[in-house]
């Protein structure tokens, strides 16, 4: 696992920018894996801009989202599928039939999750995973217990998750109980993972993560088994390390 520490989150969202545009000329082709959250928001400014500006090109690329709420009717704003729409494909020039989300609307949710897996199978699998992470430890939505070696399924979302996630939504009744996420062992299986975090409120997390065991309570700290794992975090997401 590497860490580097940076200024701000401008400058995370660079970084991870160079990676994901680095990526992207080796292999025009190449599969991303989106996540959600504000934590990403920066790189996807970064990569918008690096696509107007200098024409970094997205047209072979494709990519894969984390999660997704269940129950969400279709097009709902604040739908996993919307958000990444909204703040990464729209920006860019990927062809949006090649951005792909679990389906959290699927009538029948288990057949949708053992779709999605297959699905990013025979994509050849993602090749750079941006993650964030929650204040417990959870990257996707695998909460603290989930297996390590989970696959793609439905999880109930803890309170204090529902409580960080309720300021996307009026209030946090309207917050899902439930989600379709990406499992660890989903997450593990992309060749490299970027995961970036800023803030005091993300201290504790990335502590336990980066410096605790690795253990089911903590879903982050499966990361340092990864063979290609970069932490881009700021001063106030490591001032408990
Ligand atoms: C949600 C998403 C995660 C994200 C987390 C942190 O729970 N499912 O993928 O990492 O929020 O979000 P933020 O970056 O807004 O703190």
């Amino acid at each position: 696992m590497e860490v580097v520490i940076l200024p701000d989150a401008a400058h995370i969202g660079a970084m991870a920018a160079d990676a994901i545009e680095a990526l992207l000329k080796r292999k025009p082709e190449a599969v991303l894996g989106l996540a959600t959250g504000s934590s990403p928001l920066p790189i996807y400014d970064e990569l918008a801009r690096r696509h107007t500006e200098e024409g970094l090109d997205f047209s072979r690329a494709s990519g894969f989202a984390l999660d997704e709420y269940v129950g969400l009717p279709l097009g709902h704003p604040e739908s996993y599928r919307e958000v990444i729409r909204r703040e990464f494909s729209d920006r860019v020039n990927i062809d949006p039939d090649k951005v792909h989300s679990p389906n959290g609307a699927a009538k029948d949710l288990e057949a949708a999750c053992r779709e999605y897996e297959e699905s990013i199978a025979a994509a050849g699998g993602v090749d750079l995973q941006i993650l964030g992470v929650g204040t417990d430890g959870h990257i996707g939505f695998n909460e603290p217990g989930s297996s390590l070696a989970s696959r793609t399924r439905i999880k109930t979302l803890l309170e204090q998750t529902r409580k960080d996630n309720a300021r996307f939504f009026d209030s946090i009744d309207d917050v899902p109980h439930h989600v379709v996420t990406q499992g660890l062992g989903t997450i593990m299986d992309a060749r490299h993972v970027v995961l970036v975090a800023t803030g005091a409120q993300k201290a504790q997390a990335v502590r336990d993560f980066v410096e605790g065991p690795v253990a089911a309570i903590c879903a982050a700290s499966v990361l340092q088994l990864h063979p290609h794992a970069t932490i881009l975090i700021d001063e106030a997401a490591a001032s408990s390390l």
